[in-house]
């Protein structure tokens, strides 16, 4: 087992948070929620009764992974964003049932997330080879080791991370993963939230034990210790909505009152106007369409799209043309 870092964590912070609160609607980027405490409270999230799209994807994985396997005759697994991998076992065992397990990259911004799931999964699956990338999958790509003659190659994308990014971005992400795989041989595989009623969407991230809302306040804690600023967490709200224009859930903190907010890291002031709100995160919501839409820019076939029983969820296979 290997595990290479490439990730530069506090530039990476420091640069981000300097851009986004200084836009004129503040922002900050998801994947700063992701410290030990909030990859947690992303666990905890997958566990509540309103959060179905973790349940959902994982019931596409049980039914489908073994064709999966035999469509694509993939031995090499590299998973961007991929936390604890609790869903991609599933596929895992599928490859080894299969006899044709050799590899798997996990490639995540959180370190010990990364740690943890390669020396895991090296004991579950004896003979398997991890080599760990920790970094930011926006930047290091390069960093995913090259592919191996003869062997097929899934990259995975799930937990409908993509939907995070706005659509002029996620096409030139999607671009950059295809230039991972080779034509005709390997496939991308993309977990995504399906657009459906707002209310089911809603609920999701508005979970009654409160767990979403900790784990949106987490990114100001994250700030005040990594930033040395003086957010006042408790004066933030959490605040989700479907935005039905754009079919992708917004989520926001919200200022109580008017506020004064210094990042002393960033010798920085940041002035909030009561009921100010900060964009945390988008989650996009797709249709096939926009699926099929989305791979075509980014130079990719769309081959097969899987859901589960209530098409809540999608997972598809694409490839780049042979
Ligand atoms: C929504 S969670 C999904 C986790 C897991 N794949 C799942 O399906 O449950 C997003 C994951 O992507 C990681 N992540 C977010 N932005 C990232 C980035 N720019 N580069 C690398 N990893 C990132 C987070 O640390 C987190 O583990």
């Amino acid at each position: 087992m290997t595990v290479e870092t490439r990730l530069d964590a506090e530039r990476s912070l420091a640069d981000d948070v300097l851009d986004g609160l200084t836009r004129p609607f503040k922002e900050l980027a998801p994947k700063h929620f992701y410290d030990a405490h909030g990859a947690e409270l992303f666990d905890q999230i997958c566990e509540q009764p309103e959060y179905y799209p973790t349940r959902a994807e994982r019931s596409i994985l049980v039914a489908g992974s073994a064709d999966i396997v035999a469509r694509t005759g993939v031995g090499e697994l590299v998973e961007l964003g991929s936390g604890t991998a609790e869903k991609t076992r599933v596929l895992l065992a599928a490859m080894a049932a299969a006899g044709t397990l050799t590899r798997y990259v996990p490639v995540d911004v959180t370190e010990h997330m990364v740690q943890r799931t390669a020396g895991e999964l090296v004991e579950e699956f004896p003979g398997l080879r991890v080599e760990g990338v920790v970094g930011d999958f926006e930047q290091h790509l390069d960093a995913v080791p090259a592919p191996e003659d003869g062997v097929p190659r899934i990259v995975a994308l799930l937990g409908g991370t993509i939907g995070n990014f706005i659509p002029g971005s996620r096409r030139s992400f999607l671009r950059s993963i295809a230039e991972l795989l080779r034509p005709g041989v390997d496939h991308l595989l993309l977990g995504t939230d399906l657009v459906k009623d707002p209310a089911i969407i809603e609920a999701a991230y508005n979970d009654a034990a409160g767990v979403t809302a900790a784990f949106n306040r987490n990114i100001l804690v994250v700030l005040n210790r990594e930033l040395d600023a003086n957010f006042d967490v408790d004066a933030f709200e959490h605040y989700a909505f479907f935005d039905r224009e754009r079919e992708w859930i917004e989520m926001r903190l919200r200022a109580t009152h008017r506020m004064d907010v210094r990042l002393e890291a960033l010798k920085l002031d940041v002035s909030f106007a009561a009921r100010e709100e900060l964009r945390t995160e988008i989650s996009a919501k797709f249709t096939r369409e926009r699926l099929a839409h989305d791979m075509a820019a980014a130079g990719l076939e769309l081959r097969e799209v899987l859901t589960d029983d209530d098409g809540l969820f999608a997972l598809s296979l694409s490839a780049r043309p042979g």
